[in-house]
């Protein structure tokens, strides 16, 4: 007999609305991110600014509010004034975070041009590691002032008249990781944060700003970096960044597809941080978390590592090029239900990355752009996402892994969707060895009828996309029934599923 789950999907039991920003992504000036990636003149599909409209479209398909830029490691060696202005006068650069050769033929003015075209937001990051206040404030100059002074001139003699307006400001990148370049202690970062933050503050009070958390929950400074920058940062701040790549080296999918219990370990730790700091301070504000680099991220790790070592100084290599499998799309997934389940505190998360870069969309030079396996789970949570997350106790069987224990047979959560009168359950059977009976009471919502029930299944864990070949690609499951608002039918041994209603 098959395991038995059963949830409640209530439309009072609400967590939060949810902020769109959660279907956020990053592009990193990094291998082909942006060169060969969104931007190639001469493609036969390059629009008259050079950016692939293959890539647009998928860009659009997916529908990512927000587009962290330009970096990451790249953002803490960026002089922003050699990506502006004329093309043939910008300077070359090393990129000491990649060891390439940076041209700068691509910068925040195409940038900007970009995300407009792709309906995204830019959210953008200060360089903290080599460069200070005095840079951060010119910058914003630039980008979203309307003054007569110096660099909002310099932005309209560039042929930008109006200002970029752009809101959401990340104060520098992983600043407590050693690799990164100007790394600082905690106490140092969390003051020039503060006061980078401040002043800018001064030229925009409705800007919103991200302090560095830790770069990934495994670091020795974890939480205290979160602390201690807190502390000193806490009143110009609005988020704590947390960044975090996930890996199956030891090839055990089980394992793997537990993962998301050290995820919901650290939201809870950084959580408890921010709101230990509120209570000290006695602050009524409270910091959210913007989780701005989440994905998998091993395949070509040890490749890449070489690849720096032995031939720096390349322009655009293949970098940071994985190709994900199915159990890469099921942790996704599983990713983005934990995200759901805290959407009262996650407010912003960034798929890193998107184009070629540990992305959803893949490019051949000389061919055509292409889905991975992970742009399924993110497509799905972005488009059917969209609402209130809701609280929905849930009962399921549980397993043990080799280093995960009491792990949940489903994992699932329900967004309701007041303004198109939807409800979408997601839900991942991360249990290897068998099918889950799943029931879902919607009887809250009156009348409730069943309009899809998709997802991905069936896969050999390692079926990966290529370019003109989707082995995994979302299918229509059957097989379910709808009696007096309970929802019934059976999730597959390790399978992604999205279950919408109209109610
Ligand atoms: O996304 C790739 C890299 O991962 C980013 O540059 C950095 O912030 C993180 O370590």
């Amino acid at each position: 007999m098959a395991e038995k789950a059963k949830m409640i999907v209530d439309k009072d039991f609400r967590i939060s609305k949810i902020d769109k920003r959660l279907y956020g992504s990053f592009i990193e000036h990094l291998g082909r991110a942006v060169y060969n990636g969104i931007y190639q003149p001469g493609h036969p599909s390059a629009d008259e600014e050079g950016f692939r409209k293959d890539v647009l479209e998928l860009v659009k398909e997916l529908d990512v509010p927000i587009i962290r830029y330009p970096g990451g490691n790249f953002v803490s060696n960026f002089y922003w004034e050699d990506s502006v202005g004329p093309k043939d006068q910008r300077k070359k650069r090393l990129d000491l975070a990649w060891r390439t050769l940076e041209t700068n033929e691509f910068g925040i003015n195409e940038f900007t041009k970009w995300c407009k075209k792709a309906n995204s937001e830019v959210m953008m990051a200060v360089n903290l590691g080599t460069r200070s206040i005095t840079d951060a404030l010119n910058l914003l100059e630039y980008c979203n002032l309307d003054t007569d002074t110096y660099y909002a001139d310099l932005r309209r003699s560039h042929g930008d008249k109006e200002p970029y307006g752009i809101k959401t400001w990340c104060m520098g990148n992983e600043m407590d990781g050693p690799w990164q370049v100007g790394h600082k202690p905690a106490y140092e970062y969390g003051r020039l944060a503060a006061e980078t933050a401040k002043a800018m503050k001064v030229m925009d009070d409705s800007l919103e700003f991200v302090l560095c958390g830790s770069s990934n929950v495994e670091m020795p400074t974890f939480p205290e970096w979160e602390r201690i920058t807190l502390t000193e940062a806490y009143d110009y701040v609005d988020y704590v960044s947390l960044h975090n790549y996930y890996g199956n080296r030891s090839n055990d999918t089980a394992d793997f597809l537990a993962k998301t219990q050290d995820l919901e370990h650290f939201l809870h730790s950084v959580i408890c941080t921010c709101d230990y700091v509120q209570a000290v301070k006695r602050s009524k504000k409270q910091i959210n978390l913007s989780f701005d680099e989440w994905n998998v991220w091993y395949h070509t790790m040890d490749s890449d590592n070489e690849k720096m070592a032995l031939k720096p100084w390349d322009q655009h290599p293949h970098l940071l090029e994985d190709h994900y499998n199915f159990e890469d799309a099921l942790l996704n997934g599983l990713i983005l239900i934990t995200f759901l389940k805290h959407a009262d505190r996650v407010k912003i998360a960034c798929l890193a990355q998107l184009v070629n870069v540990i992305a959803p969309i893949m490019t051949e030079d000389d061919g055509p752009a292409w889905r991975q396996t992970i742009f399924y789970p993110f497509l799905h949570a972005s488009k059917y996402g969209r609402g209130y997350a809701l609280f929905c106790p849930l009962s399921s069987g549980k397993h043990d892994t080799a280093k995960h224990s009491d792990v949940t047979d489903i994992d699932a959560t329900a967004v309701y969707n007041e303004e198109q009168g939807e409800v979408t359950i997601f839900a991942v059977n991360r249990n290897t060895e068998g099918d889950v009976e799943f029931s879902a009471d919607l009887r809250s919502f009156e009348g409730a009828s069943v309009i899809e029930h998709i997802g991905l299944a069936g896969y050999d864990m390692k079926a990966e996309n290529s370019a003109g070949k989707e082995n995994v690609a979302p299918a229509a499951f059957k097989g379910y029934t709808m009696d007096n608002g309970v929802f019934e039918t059976i999730l597959k041994s390790c399978s992604w599923n999205v279950i919408r209603f109209k109610v």
